[in-house]
């Protein structure tokens, strides 16, 4: 075994047996067909390097590691470039900086990049390719992301908790102290750059007490320290401040935003910070929401609060990402006017191109909050003179926790797909994330991680595929979900074909069956309070004044149109807006979320929606059911350990369903009084 395997093992005394579920997607299985085992050991013979860096040797030790793994050689490097055979690594300046160009003819491999980073990307490239046995010979492929900026957004804490975390405590700190032994941090920053991730940020946006401290000498060194393990993979660190940080670790008074003070003490803190870490990348933050501090308590508004920040960093290239879930959670809203939904773009969308132009406005998919089924956030389309970020949430807050097998990529792709009508018919979210509708100076995707210290990274093996198709999907947004969930499963678990084709009948339908057990037409929420898992159908922390849905004994949903309701719905363009405000064309799926209807509506399935709620629950069940049936049915064929944690999971996620569905289903037959048409036990 070579020195990087022998120090993978080290992590956190992982066995062998939890070591197969620990390299994920990169497992460099020994390959046993001979033939392409010749291939590959003529092409890779040697490896010829122009150039020298550190980006450049994780490429090298990258390819060392595999090739000695999968075919049982470590190639001759040669840093003069002089060999006529073998892979050449050469950085070409003609190229888009994050752009790679693979090539094969005779026997030599050329790969070349814009950059170092790109040269990575290319790197992971053809690791995919021969860990999927795939020819090289003719090769000839050119790739650049399609999103500039591609990023992780970690929310743990310096005690080690990890907010939101369903994977183990965070593998960054403990006992607020950074964790000494970084070998883990250097595993995960190998598994983010072969998706092509490029920044992160390595703690919580709700900034407490002692991570306000990050920005301090107390632990500068260290975080200097994580940024370069990170950077040897292409990657920049970010950190989350705290708005309030000249009152807590400042000794002012005041973090208005206009106050000289105030200006000064992030000046200088700035300049602190650059000095230690000089490749950080800004910062990101939450203010005014969920009891956060921010510029509203001086009476400021967010441009002034996020420009003041912006000035101060912008000397050292910083960014200043300034997040738009800003709503006021005690909001009362009975009056069926006040609505969360409204919040972002309410607040935003006066403040369009006041912007500084290193801030970034980071928004999530939705209006509301990473539901099973949202619309897409008005603000993206909205918004023409802002750089902006779109969030999603890798970790599966309200979907199942990572406890629940459900697959990601659907439900991102819809709304990557969706169409905003920005500029005219065509302009969808991909297009306008990426940049390149408005030709933003900065521009890209984020999402909250779904990592943390369990020996498989995810908590559910398969939640591993959720972060793997986030890195692809936001690469490349016109990658299927079925083309990402194959290269994930035959890396992650080989090319036995029958094995193949199971899990890919598991993932595929799994957003779809989560949706239909839990909560039903867009309606969102139903979880418990706090820690929002399980049904609740009247939970939810911050609904002090009643519920979201408004059920009642006639019917339920949010009535969000313009004409009777919140006016939600004229925040869109026009076509949406026309769109989600007609019955006669709101989509069946997000109906509750624009309409308050009777029980008895009929939908366009031709289903009224209390029957729909009554078999889409009972389908959900067997959905889960029939995942098992596959699932048992691969067993010889996968390593014991993943197919237990799997097959344990998927056993909790069918007692999970039912739960739901009985309380789902009994709920709205109390109410409503209506019989399920098939006569099913609901009560
Ligand atoms: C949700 C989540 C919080 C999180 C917040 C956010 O409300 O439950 O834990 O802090 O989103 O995105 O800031």
């Amino acid at each position: 075994m070579n020195v990087f395997r022998q120090s993978e093992k080290r992590v956190d005394g992982l066995s062998e047996k939890q070591l197969t579920s620990y390299r994920a997607w990169l497992q460099y299985q020994p390959i046993l067909n001979q033939d392409y085992i010749s291939d590959i050991k003529a092409q890779f013979s040697k490896i010829s390097v122009a150039d020298e860096n550190e980006i450049i040797s994780s490429c090298i030790t990258e390819l060392s590691v595999a090739l000695k793994e999968m075919v049982g050689f470590t190639p001759v490097v040669d840093y003069q470039h002089t060999h006529k055979v073998g892979l050449h690594l050469t950085i070409n300046k003609a190229l888009p900086e994050e752009a790679y160009q693979l090539n094969e003819s005779q026997k030599v491999l050329r790969l070349s990049g814009g950059s170092s980073r790109a040269l990575l990307y290319g790197t992971f490239h053809l690791l995919r390719l021969i860990q999927r046995q795939a020819q090289l010979s003719d090769l000839n492929i050119t790739e650049q992301p399609k999103n500039p900026v591609r990023m992780i957004n970690h929310w743990d804490d310096m005690d080690g908790s990890v907010e939101r975390g369903y994977a183990g405590r965070s593998f960054f700190y403990e006992d607020y102290q950074f964790i000494q032994d970084r070998q883990r941090i250097q595993d995960y920053a190998r598994l983010l750059s072969s998706v092509g991730i490029n920044a992160l940020t390595i703690n919580n946006v709700n900034v407490h007490q002692k991570e306000t401290e990050l920005i301090t000498d107390t632990y500068l060194k260290e975080v200097s320290q994580t940024s370069d393990i990170f950077n040897q993979y292409g990657i920049t660190m970010y950190l989350s401040i705290n708005y309030a940080a000249p009152i807590e670790i400042g000794g002012l008074n005041t973090a208005d935003p206009l106050d000289e003070g105030v200006k000064r003490f992030w000046q200088d803190t700035v300049a602190n910070v650059y000095q230690a870490v000089p490749r950080l990348g800004g910062f990101l933050v939450k203010a005014d929401s969920e009891n956060r501090p921010g510029p509203f308590t001086y009476g400021r508004n967010h441009a002034e609060g996020a420009n003041m920040l912006a000035e101060a960093i912008k000397p050292f290239g910083g960014k200043v990402i300034w997040r738009c879930f800003v709503y006021d959670c005690k909001q009362d809203w009975r009056d069926r006017k006040t609505d969360r939904a409204r919040a972002a773009y309410d607040h935003f969308m006066p403040l369009d191109g006041q912007f500084a132009d290193n801030v970034i406005l980071q928004i999530k998919n939705g209006p509301m909050d990473f539901q099973v089924r949202e619309p897409v956030s008005p603000l993206i389309g909205g918004l023409a003179k802002t750089n902006q970020f779109l969030e999603f949430q890798i970790a599966q807050e309200y979907l199942g926790q990572q406890r629940h097998l459900v697959y990601l990529i659907p439900q991102w792709k819809e709304v990557l797909e969706f169409d905003t009508y920005a500029k005219g018919e065509g302009t969808k979210v991909k297009d306008v994330v990426s940049g390149e509708v408005f030709n933003n100076k900065v521009a890209g995707i984020v999402a909250v991680s779904n990592v943390g210290r369990d020996y498989n990274w995810t908590g559910h093996t398969f939640a591993q595929l959720n972060l793997y198709g986030y890195g692809r999907l936001i690469w490349n947004p016109d990658l299927t979900a079925e083309e990402i969930a194959l290269e994930w499963i035959e890396q992650t678990f080989g090319l036995n074909k029958s094995v193949v084709d199971a899990i890919g009948a598991m993932v595929m339908p799994s957003w779809q069956a989560y949706e239909n057990y839990t909560s039903p037409l867009g309606i969102g929420w139903m979880v418990n309070v706090n820690h929002h898992y399980g049904p609740n159908i009247d939970g939810y922390e911050y609904m002090a004044w009643g519920t979201y849905h408004f059920a009642d004994r006639d019917g339920l949903g949010v009535d969000r149109t313009i004409k009777s309701g919140t006016g939600y719905i004229g925040q869109y363009h026009e076509a949406n807006s026309k769109y989600y405000e007609e019955l006669e064309s709101c989509p069946d799926e997000l109906l509750l979320f624009f309409h308050h209807v009777p029980y008895t509506y009929q939908l366009k399935s031709g289903k009224t929606v209390i029957q729909h709620i009554y078999d889409t629950h009972f389908k959900g069940v067997e959905q889960v059911e029939a995942m098992i049936k596959i699932w048992n049915e691969v067993s010889e064929h996968i390593d014991e350990q993943r197919h237990h944690d799997v097959k344990a999971r998927l056993e909790h996620q069918l007692w999970s369903a039912k739960e739901w569905r009985d309380i789902i289903n009994t709920y709205f037959y109390r109410k409503s009084g209506i019989a399920d048409q098939h006569n099913r036990t609901i009560y």
